[in-house]
């Protein structure tokens, strides 16, 4: 029997992600349209534990949808890891009259979506990660701006890098998942990639993929390094020693989480939003909404913390076919 959903609540956790703004505005708008109160839960799991918890309207949510970061904040909350500090989240919840919630996050937010569906509260979990490492979804909010933004970024270091006849080792994020390093591995055309799930932890090999571009006549090499492998200044050092060639580190960190959101991004934010919106009105808890073969579904979220992905293997081996 279908539970009527009268307030939901949302929040954004975990790691930001360009798109999170878009979506929190797809799920107010929509909740609006369709007569719900809704409530906006400041800095994740760690504000709904301290009551941070405002009203939102259609108006609130003006002008944010090109925004990078999220207006809700975001945080991580160990507190919430606990049985008492879920117990606490979901009296709050009751306190606030809150039926529904939306969580925007990653894996780690959807398994506390999980548990506050477990005790009463109808929960939906959103992607939002730059990182594409949730496993039922083909798709994550902000992975499209993050790989845009990086290579962009990296176009810029290939301009010196060739200019000095360099090596250039380039680390992505994407903490143990190399999506962003393969993507932009293979969109701007680096001689090697290196990514977690394929890691033999042999340097020895791009040692000699560094000396066999230069035996090519090729006057620099790019060389996109995953975070999840890491250590790319050090590795920066021992590829020169090894190899003569001058060697540069470069870290992109936390400048390919921000900015505005791709049309792509916008858009599967604003249906996911609207989808988990809708799973809400049909009486349905403890589901993550997901773009799979296509299509946007949604997945028990146990089921789908169970379900494992890896990145694509013809795309690696593509990879190595397009260097000269
Ligand atoms: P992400 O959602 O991006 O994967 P984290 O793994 O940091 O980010 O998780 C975000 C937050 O989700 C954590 O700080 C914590 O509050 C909550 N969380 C993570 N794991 C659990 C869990 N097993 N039970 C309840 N809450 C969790
Ligand atoms: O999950 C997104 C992400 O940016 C990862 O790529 C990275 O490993 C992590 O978050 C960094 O987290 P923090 O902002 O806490 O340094």
């Amino acid at each position: 029997m279908a539970k009527e959903v009268k307030t939901i609540g949302v929040l954004t956790s975990g790691g930001d992600a360009p798109g999170m703004n878009v979506a929190i505005r797809a799920v107010v708008r929509t909740a609006c349209h369709k007569g719900l109160k809704v409530k906006g839960v400041m800095r994740g799991y760690a504000g709904l534990l301290q009551e941070e918890i405002i009203d939102k309207d259609s108006a609130s949510v003006s002008s944010i949808i090109y925004r990078g970061g999220t207006v809700l904040n975001t945080a991580r909350c160990e507190e919430f890891v606990t049985p008492e500090g879920q117990k606490k989240g979901a009296d709050i919840c009751h306190k606030h009259n809150i039926d529904g919630m939306v969580v925007i996050g990653g894996d780690g937010s959807f398994r506390g979506a999980g548990k506050l569906a477990e005790l009463g509260i109808n929960t939906i979990g959103v992607p939002g990660t730059i990182d594409l490492d949730i496993a039922c979804t083909d798709y994550t909010i902000g992975f499209d701006t993050a790989i845009n933004t990086a290579m962009q970024a990296i176009d810029k270091v290939v301009d010196t890098s060739a200019s000095h006849e360099r090596c250039s080792i380039i680390e992505v994020m994407g903490r143990n998942a190399g999506y962003i390093a393969l993507w932009c591995g293979i969109a701007n055309g680096a001689e090697e990639i290196l990514l977690p799930e394929r890691w033999n932890g042999n340097e020895q090999e791009v040692v000699n993929r560094v000396l066999e571009c230069r035996k090519k006549g090729k006057k620099h090499c790019i060389i996109i390094n995953a975070e999840g492998i890491g250590h790319s200044t050090s590795m920066a050092r021992r590829v020169e020693a090894a190899t003569g060639i001058e060697t540069r580190a470069t870290i992109l960190g936390h400048m390919q989480r921000g900015g505005s959101p791709t049309c792509r991004d916008r858009m599967f934010a604003s249906i996911m939003g609207a989808r988990a919106v809708q799973l809400l009105l049909e009486g349905k808890s403890n589901r993550l909404v997901a773009y799979k073969h296509g299509e946007f579904v949604d997945f028990d979220i146990q089921e789908a913390l169970q379900m494992k992905k890896d990145i694509s293997e013809e795309q690696y081996e593509i990879s190595k076919l397009l260097v000269r």
